[in-house]
């Protein structure tokens, strides 16, 4: 199955853009979890509103569905401006990006997610919109052609991505602020859990809300789309409330597994076991060996394996760890040393 359509998948699926805009919120005080990064942007926020200037160009990286997105527009919003945003792959060439930047306005956002798929013309045209919110545009061919600068507004830009390490330098060092979103604990997952519930106005209980959030592999995204699969349930096998037996059967039907995983999650650990005796092995082995690419695997699957301690990255490679034997109730007949080189 495309990782695009499965329950846990981190990615937004067609026709649920619009939705989730409803569940997001709006303000900073209304944002759960990340309070590192909300703590400081909230004082960086203030002071540029003081100083009537537009925010320092912000980065975000970390896995998908951690409300990047949702805390974008939030920044706009406490700004008072609005946001405009896109994507890395959408922007195809320079005079797309031209096209945007000139239609912005003083203080304005530019939030581009996937911003480490810019290409290469296109990310040099940034560079200068950035550091001094102009355009450098040829006009002309050969000897005759001659360079302009045209005067942008005065814009944030921010990036997003879920892989830091492949943006360029000149890049990475014109944000001026630069955020890494964790994933979420079950306490903040639950809370978000029952926000979104009072939204939808479906009425659910405290247990019910613990086993959904401890089943969300950390991911706000997850915990809503997992809610509404549960109403689903609830609505049409139930009462319309939700409660633990309805929320189980649910995500049982659903293919989740109690710690949150799905069949992939699986595959890729049984994998790892049956055909490389539980690892050490490469991760283009492993891609390989499931027909997945291997940044899929990087950057959907694997964090919130290594997360929860089922997946250790060695210098040697992948290993599997016992907990995640256990956890397939397979036994554990693997090097317990092997297990111990961690991080690379
Ligand atoms: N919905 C999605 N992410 C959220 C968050 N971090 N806080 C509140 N609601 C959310």
């Amino acid at each position: 199955m495309d990782y695009e359509e499965r329950i846990t998948s981190a990615q937004l699926g067609q026709g649920e853009e619009r939705h989730e805009l409803s569940l997001r919120p709006q303000q900073l005080s209304e944002y759960i979890g990340q309070k590192t990064a909300t703590g400081n942007l909230k004082v960086f926020i203030e002071a540029a509103k003081l100083r009537g200037e537009p925010l320092d160009h912000v980065l975000f990286y970390g896995p998908p569905g951690l409300g990047k997105t949702t805390l974008a527009g939030i920044i706009a919003n406490e700004m008072g401006v609005d946001i405009r945003i896109t994507s890395g792959p959408a922007i195809e060439r320079a005079g797309d990006l031209a096209a945007i930047l000139t239609n912005l306005n003083d203080n304005d956002v530019l939030f581009i997610d996937e911003i480490h798929r810019l290409n290469r013309s296109v990310e040099e045209v940034l560079y200068s919109a950035m550091e001094d919110y102009a355009l450098d545009i040829i006009i002309g061919k050969g000897p005759a052609a001659r360079s302009i600068r045209l005067d942008i507004a005065r814009f944030t830009l921010i990036g997003a991505t879920t892989r830091a390490g492949s943006l360029s330098a000149p890049l990475r060092d014109r944000f001026g602020v630069s955020c890494k979103f964790e994933m979420y604990t079950p306490e903040e997952l639950a809370e978000i859990i029952r926000r979104t519930a009072g939204i939808l106005n479906v009425p659910v209980d405290e247990k019910s809300v613990a086993e959904m959030a401890r089943r969300s592999r950390g991911t706000p995204r997850i915990a809503n789309r997992i809610l509404k699969r549960v109403r689903d349930f609830s609505q049409v096998k139930g009462d319309g409330s939700i409660d633990i037996d309805i929320t189980r059967k649910a995500l049982d039907a659903l293919g989740v597994d109690y710690m949150g995983l799905e069949n992939l999650d699986r595959e890729i650990l049984r994998n790892i076991i049956d055909r490389f005796d539980g690892g050490p092995v490469g991760i283009d082995t492993i891609a390989a060996s499931i027909g997945e690419e291997r940044v899929t695997i990087e950057d959907v699957y694997e964090p919130y394996l290594i997360q929860i301690g089922f997946l250790n990255r060695t210098k040697k490679g992948r290993v599997v760890s016992q907990a995640a034997y256990r956890h397939l109730g397979l036994d554990f007949s693997g090097d317990e040393e092997s297990q111990l080189e961690l991080d690379i």
